[in-house]
């Protein structure tokens, strides 16, 4: 009997969409922020907790200039900056959701009191962010949203960075996936501090009717991809199983930029 012959798939050809084979301008931004930050998740309070424990102690408040490379449709990782940072740009590939953060700046969903709740007080008070009693008054004035390709961000400009699901969910491609990361970590200052959060194993998602590519990452790809560029790097793994079908929890890297 004759082998079975596979099917001829873009898969089995061996090509890997990259970045730049998606209409990011397409991103429906509501249908984003309402599926998962219309309200505080679990998954996302332990991210809060990491991030801002690790800037307590690690951020200056001499720093200058903050970025979150692939803003998107989510405020939190700017607030979590936003003690330590004159100005906090808002780098975003995709027009909608440029159009999304500006809109968002001036008046924003109630739901993101939640996530400053947990970020001021969280399980115990953290001064530096309880001492900011307007913070979205205070994120609309510090906040630029600045259109940016990450693959063009340039060595050496800022004092503080985030990065929240982006290098994984931005292409299927490894290749590309390690060049994300390490240019967000390069874009900073030398021993400046970051915080990245990545999907584990993710297979893909779906914002409203788009899909859009994910590069299957676990522990040691993030550490692989950041050694090489950053120093005193922590990864710590984060229990999420219910925001959607084909990823395996949340991975959250903390670090600084090699001196
Ligand atoms: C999965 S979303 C993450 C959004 C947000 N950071 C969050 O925490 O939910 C990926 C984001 O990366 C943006 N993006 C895609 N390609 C990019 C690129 N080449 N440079 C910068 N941002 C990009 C998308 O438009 C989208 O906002």
């Amino acid at each position: 009997m004759a082998e079975p012959v596979a099917p001829l798939t873009l898969a089995n050809v061996g090509w890997a969409p990259s970045n730049g084979d998606f209409d990011w301008d397409e991103f429906d931004s509501d249908a984003y922020f309402d599926h998962n930050y219309g309200t505080l998740r679990h998954d996302d309070e332990t991210i809060i907790d990491i991030v801002t424990d690790f800037f307590h102690d690690a951020a200056s408040h001499r720093s200058e200039r903050a970025i979150d490379v692939g803003a998107g449709a989510n405020l939190y990782p700017a607030l979590t900056m936003l003690p330590f940072a004159a100005e906090v740009v808002l780098y975003e590939r995709a027009f909608s959701n440029r159009e999304w953060l500006t809109s968002e700046l001036k008046n924003h969903h109630d739901s993101w009191w939640q996530f400053w709740d947990r970020i001021a007080t969280g399980p115990a008070e953290r001064r530096e962010y309880a001492a900011i009693k307007s913070p979205f008054d205070l994120l609309h004035r510090r906040a630029t949203v600045v259109k940016g390709n990450i693959f063009s961000l340039r060595p050496g400009q800022f004092d503080i960075g985030t990065m929240f699901f982006v290098a994984e969910s931005i292409t299927t491609r490894n290749n590309e996936f390690e060049r994300a990361t390490q240019l967000f970590v390069n874009s900073l200052r030398p021993r400046a501090p970051f915080a990245a959060a990545f999907m584990r194993d993710s297979s893909g998602y779906r914002v409203g009717s788009r899909t859009f590519p994910a590069c299957s990452v676990d522990e040691r790809d993030v550490w692989l991809a950041l050694s090489p560029v950053a120093q005193g790097v922590k990864i710590q793994t984060v229990e999420s199983d219910d925001l959607r079908d084909g990823y395996c929890g949340m991975i959250v890297a903390t670090g600084r930029k090699r001196a």
